[in-house]
């Protein structure tokens, strides 16, 4: 930012993210994604205070579950109590909702109805909707979507089939907290698919790409081989933010070690192939963790490549010996402790800026 003018106008202007849906990051201005992190580090030092402890007092959140949770749930449900209120749970297979599946026709509820009957009770609805629970890709955050048009409360995305952003910015927080408090722009990350048994949704791998982009990180992507690209659109707007930052995008393809070379973060994870859809999980599986792809783990010894203050982050749960040793997971470089620490402080500064109407004005 040039004039003094322009800065002295950004120094006053306070972030208002009142009513507004969190779907993804990207669809969030970088002032945006500071402000909610600002407020995330002030909440996590001050975390009981009295500041706090009524924003969303007898108000309801409510917390719609396509797919089992235990860090999104437990934050949440944390982070509502931290913030004086009550986190309601719904299993949406228990409900009488009609069904998101293309390929069935079933009576029941439709989201135009469920989502504005919620909006009468809650002040705000997170779902969670991944690849398990539809037919195709991005169904899922159709679905979402659909919730946020006739709800006229924020609508949070506690992971679909294509974003996670309450992961993509507790990621952030755990980085910077690793890198004395400062933003990490020109930093180098290195995402890494790993071999794994339990075919992992691309969510927090895409929304890790698109934030760290958005901020300046230099950015490295491996992966063994084309069946494991990534969805062209993604890898287009992650190629668009490296521009606008002027980061360097480079995609490695079948070199394990490669990537590591000079890294100050790296984040190894499965992730499903394009064929997924079509062949499921089982044979997923079968392909993801074959003798040739037993070298797709990170360990210590590639480490040693990295930087030597590098970090392991991932967003957990850890397919531990598939994703990475446990010397490496449970080791000095692992900060999955404090990322996973970081989705309530997150979220709870994402619930008090959009349901309860807390402004942030930015620090220098
Ligand atoms: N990282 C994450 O979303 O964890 P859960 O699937 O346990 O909620």
């Amino acid at each position: 930012m040039g004039s003094k003018e322009e800065k002295e106008k950004k120094i006053s202007k306070k972030i208002d993210l009142i009513g507004r849906d969190i779907i993804t990051t990207q669809e969030l201005s970088v002032e945006e994604i500071q402000a909610i992190l600002q407020l995330a580090f002030e909440m996590k030092k001050k975390r009981y205070s009295d500041k706090w402890a009524k924003l969303l007092e007898r108000k309801t959140f409510i917390m719609l579950f396509y797919n089992p949770s235990i860090r999104t749930r437990q934050s949440f449900e944390a982070a509502a109590t931290e913030l004086g209120g009550h986190a309601q749970f719904i299993d949406a297979s228990k409900e009488r909702l009609k069904s998101v599946r293309a390929s069935v026709k079933s009576a029941g509820e439709s989201i135009h109805d469920a989502a504005k009957v919620m909006a009468r009770y809650a002040v705000g609805i997170g779902i969670r909707i991944l690849e398990t629970s539809v037919d195709n890709y991005g169904d899922g955050n159709k679905v979402l979507r659909e919730y946020a048009k006739y709800a006229d409360i924020p609508i949070i995305n506690m992971a679909d089939d294509i974003y996670h952003p309450c992961q993509g910015l507790a990621d952030v927080m755990g980085m910077m907290e690793h890198n004395n408090n400062k933003p990490t722009r020109g930093k180098t990350l290195l995402q890494t698919w790993a071999k794994g048994a339990l075919a992992r949704s691309y969510c927090s791998v895409h929304e890790s790409l698109l934030i760290n982009s958005r901020l300046g990180l230099n950015i490295r992507l491996a992966y063994p081989d084309d069946n494991y690209d990534l969805p062209e659109d993604i890898i287009e707007q992650v190629r668009k933010n490296c521009k606008e930052t002027g980061a360097k995008f480079e995609i490695i393809k079948g070199d394990p070690v490669a990537g590591y070379e000079g890294a100050d973060y790296v984040y190894s994870r499965n992730w499903f192939s394009k064929d997924f859809y079509k062949i499921g999980k089982e044979a997923e599986i079968k392909r993801s963790t074959a003798e040739d792809k037993q070298n797709w783990i990170c360990t210590e010894e590639k480490m040693k490549r990295a930087n030597p203050d590098c970090k392991f982050i991932h967003p957990m749960p850890v397919d531990e010996d598939n994703e990475v040793t446990e010397e490496v997971n449970r080791g000095p470089p692992s900060i999955i402790m404090d990322i996973a620490e970081n989705r309530l402080h997150v979220q709870k500064a994402i619930m008090a800026m959009t349901m309860a109407g807390v402004k942030v004005k930015l620090e220098d």
